[in-house]
């Protein structure tokens, strides 16, 4: 039987990952995966979860199961965080999920579920994943437009061109913030727009929250996130604390279905019980137990928004000096959208085999369609990065 099985295609983002591990040559550098790095290359465990692991620790006295759903104070306080209070509770179904992978992959369970003859409208490009479960899943996926490759900014009419031509019964799938690959988002009124004309069309939404905090704060990075929640009939939400609480292997992920009419709400967080049962019966709980006891401790919760803060600004202050030396060593502002991107990446917007360039003569390891993760920087790497960038004639 298992002579049968064919090779799958590999993962470009964790392909990437090996490459690197793999490299001997000492100064490379790694600005593959989307996982955050001090200016050592460390990925601490910050400050609040380590606090929160030792009460838990010295609390906890049984590890038998919580629920099908995980603990609903989890998906109340992560729901909080990332809603504010743009939607009553009892609109909101969610079950914990492994990460925000697990999210994605409940959500669109549940859409197929809803709607068996369900297509997905994906911005181009997409984080990699979405498009490979989309597939393996065997859902018809439809490009909307998404990135300007001149500007490096999106391509809002092009987007909205696209999208025009989602129905009822179709899924469009969004970016909360700090959109992967390309760094490139939505401003409010942007927002605005998007949520008119998924009125007007009648399509379901669903957001992938991701880096909530990493690109212009906790509030404003939820800002697009909020009003769709409070202006569309029904949305699917999936969220991740892989980054902003950086606990990527300890899998926490919230699958949330909102609807403005709370008497479906019973139903959708049965259907995610009955999903998470069929697929890996209970969530992990660690993580997720972690997050929420942050998030209901307003001491825990200060020093972890603290350090959250610190990370976002870090980022920020990486891109700045990035698009400045960029100037300097090409004499022209064209790389000043790195500076205006938000979140772990930007997308250079160059071409495969410039990146490969990059990776076989100065051991810069970029995702092949030129999408980098600013974390990997640090004040020293930045200009090495810039005068490789020029020197390649990017
Ligand atoms: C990324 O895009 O690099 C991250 O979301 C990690 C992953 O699982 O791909």
């Amino acid at each position: 039987m298992f002579s049968n099985l064919k090779e799958q295609p590999a993962d470009k983002i964790l392909q990437l990952m090996k490459m690197y591990r793999d490299d001997p040559r000492p100064e490379k550098i790694d600005l593959g995966v989307g996982v955050y790095k001090n200016a050592e290359g460390k990925t601490p465990i910050m400050r609040a979860i380590k606090a929160a692991e030792k009460r838990l620790w010295e609390e906890e006295e049984t590890k038998s199961y919580v629920g099908l759903i995980g603990d609903p104070a989890y998906r109340d306080a992560l729901a909080g965080l990332i809603l504010g209070d743009a939607v009553a509770s009892e609109n909101i179904a969610g079950a914990a999920t492994p990460g925000g992978t697990g999210a994605v992959r409940q959500c669109f369970e549940m859409a197929r579920m809803a709607n068996p003859d369900l297509r997905v409208f994906v911005s181009n490009p997409t984080w990699p994943n979405h498009l490979s479960i989309l597939k393996f899943m065997g859902l018809p996926t439809i490009e909307y437009r998404y990135f300007d490759n001149e500007t490096r900014a999106v391509d809002f009419d092009g987007m909205m061109e696209d999208l025009k031509d989602a129905k009822p019964g179709d899924l469009v799938l969004l970016h909360g913030c700090c959109h992967n690959p390309t760094g490139a988002n939505l401003n409010l009124s942007q927002w605005q727009a998007v949520v008119d004309l998924l009125l007007k069309t009648g399509a379901t939404p669903m957001i992938d929250i991701a880096y909530q905090g990493f690109g212009d704060g906790l509030e404003e990075d939820a800002a697009g996130t909020r009003l769709v929640a409070k202006s569309v009939p029904e949305l699917l939400i999936a969220a991740s604390c892989s980054k902003n609480f950086g606990i990527y292997r300890e899998r926490a992920g919230l699958a949330m279905a909102i609807t403005q009419d709370a008497a479906q709400t019973g139903l959708n967080q049965d259907t995610l019980a009955y999903l998470n049962r069929q697929n890996y019966s209970f969530p992990p709980d660690h993580g997720t137990r972690l997050v929420t006891m942050i998030l209901n401790d307003a001491e825990l919760k200060a020093d972890w928004m603290a350090e959250l803060e610190d990370v976002r600004l870090g980022m920020l202050k990486l891109r700045e000096q990035m698009a400045s030396e960029l100037q300097k060593a090409s004499g022209s502002d064209r790389f000043g959208f790195i500076a205006q991107h938000r979140g772990m990446f930007s997308r250079l917007g160059a071409a495969p085999e410039l990146v490969q360039k990059l990776r076989e003569e100065h051991a810069i390891y970029m995702i092949g369609d030129s999408r980098m993760n600013i974390a990997g920087l640090n004040e020293t790497t930045v200009p090495i990065l810039a005068k490789a960038i020029v020197d390649a004639g990017i």
